[in-house]
């Protein structure tokens, strides 16, 4: 299934929590990184075991590891990097990948200006971070230029996904996971998610 919204109580507590209209930059951000954390763990549900012996306090025992995953967190510019650190407090050893991509003001087509990805991506799982799935124009570009360099495996992590960004993945990237928290209706004109959460990048860094 190529959308999941999860449906844990904390997410949806915390979701609803972050739609009010004069929440804190402090509490967006916290929320922001706590829905991180429970969203990174819901995607890596599947990752696979191995068992391991190893000396225990009494004596040798048998302990399940992750077996042989390595991830690249991707958070999209700007606002990806208010979920890094909650995803980072869940896959400490994951390595980090950084995409920034701006709108061509005359062809309205995503437009990346920065990239900096680990070296071994055909080896990684991609974790692309990026609070608000709008039209899905960034997610798609950053999933086209992960594939570029090799990756082939690829999940998102977004806090809110209207359905005019999940047709695009669908139509575009169908074998790319998404887990989000909401599934919201629709987008108005000027491209804001409804009801969404309004500027993520704006309440996560105090700008306005
Ligand atoms: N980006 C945001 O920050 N909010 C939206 O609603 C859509 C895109």
């Amino acid at each position: 299934m190529p959308i999941q919204q999860i449906s844990h109580p904390l997410v949806r507590h915390k979701i609803g929590l972050m739609r009010e209209a004069d929440i804190s930059t402090k509490k967006f951000r916290e929320l922001t990184a706590e829905l991180a954390r429970l969203l990174a763990y819901e995607a890596c549900k599947d990752f696979p075991l191995e068992t391991v012996a190893i000396q225990g306090w009494a004596g040798p025992v048998d302990i399940e590891q992750i077996k042989g995953k390595k991830v690249t967190v991707v958070p999209i510019l700007r606002a990806g990097l208010g979920m890094l650190d909650g995803v980072l407090d869940m896959i400490p050893s994951a390595k980090v990948s950084v995409v920034g991509i701006a709108r061509n003001e005359e062809t309205l087509q995503p437009a990346p200006y920065f990239e900096k990805f680990v070296g071994d991506l055909g080896e990684r799982m991609a974790l692309i971070i990026d609070p608000m799935l709008a039209t899905g124009g960034s997610l798609a570009a950053t999933c086209d230029m992960l594939k570029r360099k090799g990756c082939t495996q690829i999940r998102a992590l977004v806090l809110v996904a209207a359905p005019e960004g999940i047709r695009l993945m669908q139509e575009r990237h169908p074998d790319v996971e998404v887990y989000t928290a909401s599934i919201d209706s629709h987008l108005n004109e000027i491209g804001y998610i409804i009801p969404g959460l309004g500027d993520a990048g704006d309440k996560i860094f105090g700008t306005k």
